[in-house]
């Protein structure tokens, strides 16, 4: 463990906060269309097992991401319990738009590092999503005394890309900084493609929290290549505590066909409950949702906690013949 000052400082608490995105970055990947009922009431109980934040939906195009097209909707339906953050992913200043008239408590802007990702993703070069969402922050600000509301960016592969490989890290920093210049909240590293590995994860975690004690840093892995956790590890022991994480590790990766997606949150809640930190969140209340997403969505899951139950339940003596 490191033993650098901004490091120090985070890891005088055990508290984490964690961010549920499996009807944003879950549901987005699925083929067969979630009933705004059933988003609707998933949110919902999630909200009653103590998350700090769930990202609810995202306001993009819906010829983009068809799957959240009902994001409206979701917004104004679901029941908002203090206590829980409800963040929407934002492209544009069109969705910020559409989003603020929800009143979410965060908007989630997205840029990728790397080029190639970014054209591909959202069909524009970093120079232009960057102006993008200075605009968005530019238009939040202006609309802040009728709709107060906090900005995240979230960093596509910022420890990789799929198309170009190695991203290197003084890109993640400059674009960093530009953001925490424009004054957001919040920054998310993304691994979108779960090429992160724990050592490259701990070299990023030390520089972002020494360099931005006061910026909230959160971790987004992805369980692609089956690293997810030992990833939530390497980053909780540089002092990180705030993660994304999935339901039932739900999520696709369109550059890994048959890839698993974001890490599970059940799993990695039990792992850091069991290290003793304190999540805030009820596995008991949570793991009947995850036993029940595998119905809702038509297709098994990864996640490990939700089938094996969490480690304090004990077995009987098989019988012996
Ligand atoms: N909400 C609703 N509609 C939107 C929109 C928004 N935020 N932004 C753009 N649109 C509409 C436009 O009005 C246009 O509609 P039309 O064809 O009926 O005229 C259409 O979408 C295309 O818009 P355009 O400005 O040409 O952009 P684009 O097609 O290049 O799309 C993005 C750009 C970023 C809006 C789109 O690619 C997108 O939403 N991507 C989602 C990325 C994402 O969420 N990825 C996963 C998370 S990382
Ligand atoms: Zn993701």
């Amino acid at each position: 463990m490191n033993t650098h000052s901004a490091s120090v400082a985070q890891e005088t608490t055990s508290r984490i906060y964690f961010n549920e995105v499996v009807t944003r970055d879950g549901f987005q990947n699925e083929s067969v269309f979630i009933e705004t009922n059933d988003k609707v009431a998933l949110i919902d109980a999630m909200s009653e097992c103590g998350y700090a934040k769930i990202e609810v939906t995202s306001f993009t195009s819906a010829k983009a991401i068809p799957m959240l097209r009902d994001a409206e909707a979701v917004m104004q339906r679901v029941r908002r319990v203090a206590g829980v953050e409800y963040s929407v992913l934002v492209p544009n200043v069109r969705g910020a738009e559409r989003a603020l008239e929800c009143r979410p408590d965060e908007l989630n802007l997205v840029m990728s590092c790397s080029e190639s990702h970014n054209l591909a993703n959202l069909r524009m070069a970093r120079p232009q999503s960057l102006q993008t969402l200075l605009d968005v922050v530019g238009h939040v600000q202006q609309a802040k005394p009728v709709h107060p509301v906090a900005i995240n960016v979230s960093l596509s592969c910022v420890f990789g890309c799929p198309i170009e490989g190695a991203v290197p890290l003084a890109v993640v920093q400059q674009l960093v900084q530009t953001f925490v210049d424009a004054g957001v909240r919040g920054i998310t590293l993304c691994d979108t493609t779960g090429m992160a590995h724990p050592a490259q994860v701990q070299r990023v975690c030390d520089w972002a929290l020494q360099a931005h004690p006061q910026l909230q840093v959160t971790l987004h892995f992805h369980n692609t290549r089956g690293m997810g956790l030992a990833n939530v590890l390497a980053a909780v022991q540089s002092g990180v505590r705030r993660f994304d994480g999935s339901l039932g590790g739900l999520g696709g990766c369109p550059y890994a066909p048959g890839a698993t997606g974001n890490i599970c949150s059940e799993d990695a809640l039990h792992m850091l409950q069991a290290m003793g930190f304190d999540t805030g969140v009820s596995l008991p209340r949570l793991l009947p949702l995850a036993r029940a997403l595998p119905d809702l969505v038509g297709h098994a899951l990864s996640g490990q906690v939700a089938k094996a139950g969490v480690t304090e339940d004990l077995h009987p003596m098989p019988c012996t013949p």
